[in-house]
């Protein structure tokens, strides 16, 4: 198969956390026989600092016409001043909702060797396997009005939590879609106690549900949600939520991982290219050294393999690859050991069958 890729290694460790999971690509393409081609393009401050924008259009339009996108991360100190017009996030945020990516997938899975690095006790951590559907081009996120405004005297903020239900419903009907290659079981996730948009959002997963007869669905509230996913974690399997509260369960749910450089997540829409990228972000504090852990990165490249290329075979081989990197004993320095993030890599590749 020939796949053209387009790589947003963004700012701080995204370069290089995104090398690496090309290498790990060519790895695949040259034990199975494929063919990808792979252009740059900037995104986040790196392209604030060159194009005065964090998203250009020749940006967004090299990653439309390509198979798949892969992205490190944006951000940093530097672009940080609250008053800035042009922010790095706005880039990510422009990406997905210009690709229409509405589906954030991201998988938790713990591994039995790193159960100790995990901050919570092991016991509870076997067989933890979520898959967390977060919504991406809606809620708080996207929503108008979104003023700053000086009001009788009082300077006065908003932000806007709308949802349609065809929002609702897409998203939705993708993670039960998922979850039946799975345990069968979504977790709808919202605030219906107090917010309209979330009723709104109950009583659209209920009319989906009706269409998938074989597919459990219970409701849980987001502050239950964020108990259980630490009480008791592995009862979990499909986990839908809207953007916000997704944005925020998935870094709770991350440190059953024992870290966040473990953890990948892909960004899709119906058809067209898919952006992956790992959850965690620029990491300015480590950036250069060569000590990230390129994981959620290779992991990412895994779903690229999976959900845009079709790939179920090459995914597969990454993910266990990096399971007997893992096994074996590859420790970056998140992870606890003094593993670059070149010699990380070439452990995991050296295990690709
Ligand atoms: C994420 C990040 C982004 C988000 C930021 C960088 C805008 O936290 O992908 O989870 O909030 O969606
Ligand atoms: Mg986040």
């Amino acid at each position: 198969m020939k796949a053209r890729i387009v790589v947003l290694g963004g700012d701080g460790i995204g370069p290089e956390v995104t090398a690496e999971a090309v290498r790990a690509l060519n790895a695949i393409a040259k034990q199975f026989g494929h063919a990808f081609e792979y252009s740059e393009y900037p995104i986040g401050g790196i392209s604030i600092d060159t194009t005065g924008s964090a998203l250009t259009d020749q940006t967004l339009n090299a990653c439309k016409s390509s198979d798949a996108v892969l992205l490190g991360a944006v951000g940093g100190p530097k672009w940080d001043d609250p008053n800035a017009k042009v922010r790095p996030e706005q880039g990510l945020l422009g990406l997905r909702k210009g690709l229409g990516l509405y589906a954030n997938l991201r998988p938790v899975k713990t591994y039995q060797s790193l159960l100790e690095i995990s901050p919570l006790k092991s016991e509870r951590l076997k067989d933890v396997d979520v898959l967390v559907v977060r919504e991406l081009t809606g809620g708080l996120y996207f929503g108008e009005p979104r003023v700053r405004e000086r009001v009788n005297g009082y300077v006065r903020a908003v932000d806007t939590l709308v949802y349609h239900d065809y929002e609702i419903e897409r998203v939705v009907k993708l993670a039960f879609e998922l979850s039946r290659g799975r345990r069968k079981k979504v977790t709808s996730v919202d605030k219906a106690n107090v917010l309209e948009s979330s009723r709104l959002w109950r009583q659209t997963a209920n009319t989906v549900k009706e269409k998938h007869p074989d597919i459990a669905l219970d409701h849980m509230l987001v502050d239950t949600a964020a108990m259980r996913l630490i009480s008791s974690p592995a009862n979990f399997d499909v986990l839908v939520t809207e953007n916000m509260f997704g944005d925020i369960l998935t870094d709770e749910a991350s440190m059953l991982a024992g870290s966040m450089g473990m953890l990948p997540s892909a960004s899709l829409g119906d058809g067209g290219p898919g952006v992956y990228e790992p959850i965690h972000g620029s990491a300015p504090d480590i950036a250069g050294k060569g000590i990230a852990n390129p994981v959620g990165a290779i992991l990412s490249a895994a779903l690229l393999l999976r959900y845009s290329l079709k790939l179920e075979n090459e995914a597969r081989a990454i993910e266990s690859a990096v399971e007997t990197a893992i096994a074996r004993g590859a420790r970056s320095a998140d992870l606890g050991g003094t593993l670059t993030t070149r010699h990380m890599t070439d452990e995991i590749i050296s295990h690709i069958r």
